[in-house]
């Protein structure tokens, strides 16, 4: 096989927007999705009881097949951090193949781990986007909110209000300008950012939040 090129890439990104959008502040404060954060000024949210409107999340991993286990351990794992930091079922969208859990090379049927003493992270986790849904195409839809624009899968989009605060994260291996998927086509920043931009511009969001984790070791 021909030798890829892999890195390892941890980047937390927030991007202040929403009261924040129009005047293209970032926020020097790295925050994970469940922690509370200080009031703003504005306060105008139709669901915050915090004055922050809703959490959303998206969950993708971009890759299919036993080896690449970890990827949808990584993303079964994060639902359960989420879970339990207070952002509602309804309010994640979950990307994975699903084909770990009852693969037969499963020591472990129906088990997904993250650790070796790990407890099972993949009870409960929503099959919202599995196997041949889990594309590129479907992902930017679901940021963008665009239900008519999904393909298979639960249709669940991040229907996102001006205050509220959206929350990707994505595991698999990736290149300069491209992460994997596990159907092609891949996903390309420059669609990427197309995506981002526009849903900027529909300013249904105040705060997003990128999680990107890339890992490769061979
Ligand atoms: C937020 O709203 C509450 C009640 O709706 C109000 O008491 C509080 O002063 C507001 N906070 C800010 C920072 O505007
Ligand atoms: C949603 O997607 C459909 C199909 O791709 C497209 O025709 C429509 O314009 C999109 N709606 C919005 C609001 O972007």
């Amino acid at each position: 096989m021909a030798p890829r090129w892999c890195f390892a890439l941890l980047l937390l990104l927030c991007a202040a927007a929403g009261a924040d959008a129009s005047k293209g502040k970032w926020d020097p404060v790295i925050r994970m999705p469940g922690e509370e954060e200080p009031a703003t000024g504005d306060n105008s949210s139709e669901e915050g009881e915090d004055g922050v409107g809703t959490r959303w999340a998206v969950l993708v991993a971009g890759s299919s097949g036993y080896g690449n286990y970890r990827h949808q351990a990584d993303i079964c794992h994060a639902y359960q951090i989420l879970r339990k930091g207070g952002v509602k079922e309804e309010n994640i969208v979950v990307f994975m193949y699903d084909d770990i859990a009852n693969n037969p090379l499963n020591p472990r049927p129906g088990v997904i781990i993250n650790h070796p003493e790990g407890e099972d992270v993949y009870a409960g986790v929503p099959k919202d986007y599995t196997g041949e849904a889990v594309t590129a195409k479907n992902f930017y839809a679901v940021l963008l909110g665009n239900k008519t624009a999904v393909t298979g899968g639960s249709k669940k989009v991040i229907d996102s209000k001006p205050n509220d605060h959206i929350f990707i994260y994505y595991s698999d291996h990736g290149g300069p300008g491209v992460l994997g998927m596990p159907n092609l086509p891949y996903l390309y920043a420059a669609d990427f950012i197309k995506v981002l931009q526009e849903k900027h511009a529909s300013n249904t969001y105040a705060k997003m939040v990128r999680l990107p984790i890339v890992t490769c070791l061979w």
